[in-house]
């Protein structure tokens, strides 16, 4: 079974990228052979400093890394460093209706919010359609909000198939309920474009503060709180604490008596204990860049020469050879 899934370097990644993709991606490498990507041109529709791209970048490898992608076991690499990549995205392109793309939530948010838009941002599906079928890739672990995304690969892949015969492999998107949705220090998604993540790594007081930040309601400690489970402190909690410990929480903040203050402080405590080792690696990553950069360059060749396989049987579909 090939895993494949893919992660935009156009800023510090977060609890809803973690949560919702990395943990569930870094878990599925013992299931199959799988492929994870750093997805620099994906992040050209809405990011254009090219020094902070490469910062970025080398950012996502490091904090993928440190989380416990295992680089012998898994293929990681560049997007960009796969040029087989945007060959096929042309080809794709040519097999997929206007109104598959015009239908999709990325696209049409930003019309929603009066927001201007490029080409790549509308025919972005059609990039990551092909990321995922140039590496025959049968599931692809995302947040929900990447639904949508892979259900347009499946279509298109379709399409193509129709018209030029069996080409590509139908894949499926893998998403856990339970944290398909991580919420943000406001409550909506946790989202960078929301400005209300906490990362994963970063400055321990500028993290505390985030935390302390998380918005809760004006009910006194004293009364108890029916709704506890909803409480969005209580939500983190339970993807950093034991389970047990959340549930103490939880019980504790329903019976009331227990501050939004105090909680938010035990939070954060799990939150940054949890990661503590994560954090300890990525130093040591940090100071030997020259090995994550060699990371990059083998995942580079060995996701080419998958690629290079499925474009030639494209091409020979397509009557291109
Ligand atoms: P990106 O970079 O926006 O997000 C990376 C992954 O993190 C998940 N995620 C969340 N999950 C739960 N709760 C949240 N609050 C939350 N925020 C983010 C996303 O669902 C995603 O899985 N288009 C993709 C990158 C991509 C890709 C691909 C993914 C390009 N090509 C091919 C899979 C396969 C994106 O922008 O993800």
């Amino acid at each position: 079974m090939r895993i494949l899934s893919g992660i935009q370097p156009s800023g510090a990644l977060h609890l809803g990228n973690y949560f919702g993709m990395m943990r569930p991606a870094i878990e599925l490498q013992s299931q199959g052979e799988a492929f994870y990507f750093i997805a620099d041109w994906h992040s050209m529709t809405s990011l254009t400093d090219p020094a902070l791209r490469r910062r970025y970048t080398l950012d996502v490898a490091l904090d993928f890394l440190a989380c416990g992608l295992d680089p012998v076991r898994t293929v990681f690499f560049r997007q960009s460093d796969v040029p087989e990549v945007a060959e096929l995205t042309w080809m794709l392109s040519t097999v997929t209706p206007m109104g598959l793309l015009e239908r999709c939530h990325s696209y049409k948010d930003k019309v929603a919010k009066g927001l201007s838009f490029n080409h790549g941002l509308f025919a972005y599906p059609v990039l990551m359609a092909a990321d995922i079928l140039i590496y025959d890739s049968n599931l692809v672990p995302v947040g929900r909000d990447q639904k949508q995304h892979v259900e347009v690969t499946r279509d298109i892949a379709i399409k193509f198939n129709e018209l030029y015969g069996p080409t590509f492999v139908l894949p499926e998107p893998q998403i856990r309920e339970e944290v398909a949705v991580v919420p943000g220090t406001d409550g909506q998604k946790m989202s960078k474009s929301y400005g209300n993540t906490i990362e994963i790594f970063g400055e321990e007081k500028v993290l505390r503060k985030k935390v302390m930040s998380i918005v809760m309601d004006s009910r006194t400690p004293q009364e108890p709180k029916p709704d506890a489970d909803k409480n969005l402190a209580i939500q983190l909690l339970k993807l950093v604490a034991p389970a047990d410990v959340a549930a103490d929480f939880e019980a504790r903040l329903r019976a009331g008596g227990l501050g939004y203050g105090d909680l938010k402080k035990a939070l954060f405590e799990h939150y940054w204990n949890y990661f503590a080792p994560a954090r300890q690696r990525r130093a040591e990553l940090a100071a030997n860049l020259d090995y994550v950069h060699q990371v990059l360059r083998e995942g580079a060749a060995r996701a080419r020469a998958v690629a290079g396989q499925v474009l030639a049987r494209a091409r020979r579909q397509a009557g291109l050879d």
